[in-house]
């Protein structure tokens, strides 16, 4: 591994206890304005210090967020799909390695879908992903999409899981399940926890809790962050599972003290979010 790309996974994964807070904000390149993320200067700038990494698109990049940040970026680097279809895997490489070093990208994530129709294009998506970013010495993330008929189960997950870790990926982002043990133990390389669709603030807590207990090395979470009604409240609680080792019970005080402080709130869980929205990731 070169030094620049250690040096770049290094942005990802603090140096102090290979943990991270990535905060997904890429939802748009196949949802569009979905909840919470209708204005992402509003909603993403203000997160911006709570956040360890950033996970977003070009777009949103050079459109909603200053030049100025020290947040390391991941740059969503696959897409082609909608959410006006059923089948999500027919992805390609959108964004280039020429175009991730002008944006200074700390890492670049792509979606594999394992057991869609494009399963095999999406993977080789990803190989050659990991071919430029071992050129350039830019991490790759893979991040494991669950086919609407697959079953987000420990079985499923570690073989999405390793096929990324197989093929190269530096860094896996895949789902919380039961036995997640089993997922984090047979990936050579670390795991980030999605969030998934929106749940009450101590429920996504409590799921980041157990992640953590079961081998993970952070999140890569949007919905349960910025669709909370009080967002920074949540970072900062996520903040204090991942990297502080707090309980649940402590964590959620930290949501709950931030919640009251301030009184800001977000969106609230997503009553706008159509069930198309969160079925599909
Ligand atoms: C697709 C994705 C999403 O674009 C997003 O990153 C998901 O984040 P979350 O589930 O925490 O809202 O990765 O699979």
């Amino acid at each position: 591994m070169s030094w620049g790309l250690e040096n770049r996974l290094s942005r990802i994964l603090k140096p102090a206890d290979g943990k991270t807070v990535m905060l997904a904000v890429d939802h748009g390149y196949f949802l569009g304005p979905t909840t919470g993320l209708e204005q992402c200067c509003k909603t993403v700038v203000p997160l911006v210090p709570y956040a360890d990494t950033l996970m977003l698109t070009r777009g949103v990049l050079r459109n909603d967020i200053p030049s100025s940040i020290d947040t390391p970026i991941v740059l969503r680097v696959s897409g082609g799909s909608s959410v006006l279809e059923d089948d999500l895997s027919n992805e390609t490489i959108l964004t280039d390695i020429d175009e991730c070093i002008r944006l200074n990208a700390a890492g670049m994530a792509c979606q594999v879908f394992i057991g869609a129709p494009h399963q095999a294009q999406t993977i080789a998506n990803l190989g050659r992903l990991v071919n430029e970013g071992e050129r350039y010495g830019i991490p790759v993330i893979g991040v494991t999409a669950v086919g609407k008929d697959m079953v987000r189960d420990a079985r499923y997950l570690a073989l999405a899981s390793r096929i990324i870790a197989e093929t190269g990926g530096h860094i896996v982002k895949t789902y919380y399940c039961d036995d997640f043990e089993r997922v984090t133990s047979t990936c050579p390389v670390p795991i980030v926890m999605a969030g998934g669709k929106k749940l009450p603030e101590r429920d996504a807590l409590e799921m980041t809790w157990k992640a953590m207990q079961g081998g993970a090395a952070g999140v890569d979470m949007g919905r349960n962050i910025f669709q909370s009604d009080s967002p920074v409240g949540m970072i900062k609680a996520v903040n204090a599972v991942v990297h502080g080792g707090a309980s649940v019970d402590d964590a959620y005080a930290v949501y709950m003290d931030e919640k009251a402080a301030t009184g800001i709130t977000g969106p609230g869980v997503g009553s706008a979010v159509t069930a198309d929205d969160s079925r599909k990731i």
